[in-house]
């Protein structure tokens, strides 16, 4: 027997026994939200197919208008998949363009407010003029709520990225504080004194050797979509929007749209490059622990006073989770995911 086949069967033994754990991704499948299902510009005449906890929509155009529906187009007849409670029988979801995405509507359409749309203030609204370099597509092998963990931890870029974004070496002073919603985190680091980061000074012209760094990340905990505004002096902001779409308990995928318009070239065409060595770098620790993630495991979950924000969004998303499953869909009255988010991301801050 081959170690497949055994591990296969050892697989299905236990299968029985097995208990997910609490803090199982795959039970929060939050409703009566918009995700970003897809670069705007990736979609045309032809269909094409996104995943949504384990179920596909497909996106094309069709003149001015953008369909969403459950089935491809070609599909006729009895192959087609019958429509879910989330297109009322229509088999069409609500979807809108705005800040360079397709955004669909995930729950009762009944429900569907452009209003409920998160709030990026460094991207157009209609989405005009974000040249095709400034987006990447990351597919990340562990679900979006591990993905999210892993970017809550701010930290981590330090000795995960440091050869890259981070700056390896002490700073002179490192600070990190958080705020919350019921349904958003807001994570704020501000460093001076840090090493300049490779990138910047190799590509970005930055040749000093320490530089203050202040990134706040704001995280839209039923949709999963990050909004990350990192500003470096000496240096230029490198905004980013990064969107964990829920593919499955295994999977997600990021579209990430940049906004460099302020940093030079070749700085701003290769910047977002970079997605395509860090990515995998964050893939390679969560791909581990995405299965000790899912399932009950008896070793004890240890953190650091570091990880107060990760706690934060477990706590959260658990009580935002019990909501939904007593069928409360309404967001509570300290949340307005279209709200202007431009001073809480720093942005109003003169260098
Ligand atoms: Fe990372």
């Amino acid at each position: 027997m081959d170690t497949l086949q055994s591990k296969t069967l050892e697989y299905l033994a236990n299968a029985k026994r097995r208990k997910f754990n609490d803090w199982l991704p795959s039970q929060f499948d939050f409703r009566d939200t918009w995700f970003p299902l897809s670069h705007a510009n990736h979609v045309g005449k032809q269909a094409i197919r996104r995943i949504v906890h384990n179920q596909f929509i497909y996106l094309w155009r069709e003149g001015e208008r953008i369909v969403a529906a459950d089935n491809h187009p070609d599909i006729t007849g009895f192959r087609r998949r019958p429509a879910n409670s989330f297109t009322a029988g229509s088999g069409l979801y609500k979807a809108v363009e705005r800040y360079g995405y397709i955004w669909v509507w995930y729950g009762n359409p009944d429900n569907a407010d452009q209003a409920l749309i998160p709030h990026i203030p460094f991207l157009p609204k209609n989405g005009m003029g974000i040249p095709n370099y400034m987006r990447t597509t990351i597919r990340f092998d562990a679900c979006s709520t591990l993905s999210v963990e892993n970017l809550l931890d701010l930290t981590h870029a330090d000795f995960l990225h440091g050869e890259v974004v981070g700056g390896e070496g002490e700073a002179k002073t490192d600070e990190a504080f958080f705020e919350s919603t019921s349904e958003t985190i807001t994570r704020t680091r501000i460093v001076t004194g840090k090493p300049v980061s490779p990138i910047m000074r190799w590509v970005g012209g930055v040749r000093v050797k320490y530089q203050d760094f202040r990134s706040t990340l704001h995280v839209h905990l039923r949709s999963n979509v990050c909004i990350y505004y990192p500003r470096f002096d000496p240096g230029f902001d490198v905004p980013n929007v990064q969107p964990f779409v829920p593919s499955g308990p295994y999977s997600s995928r990021v579209d990430q749209i940049f906004s460099l318009a302020d940093a030079p070239t070749p700085f701003r065409q290769l910047m977002p490059k970079v997605a395509f060595i860090v990515g995998p770098q964050d893939n390679s620790v969560m791909r581990p622990q995405n299965p000790r993630y899912i399932n009950l495991d008896t070793r004890a979950d240890l953190h650091s006073r570091f990880d107060a924000p990760g706690n934060r969004y477990r706590y959260l998303m658990n009580k935002l989770n019990e909501r939904q499953k007593n069928s409360d869909f309404s967001y509570l009255s300290d949340v307005d995911p279209g709200a202007n988010i431009t001073e809480l991301l720093g942005m109003n801050i003169k260098r």
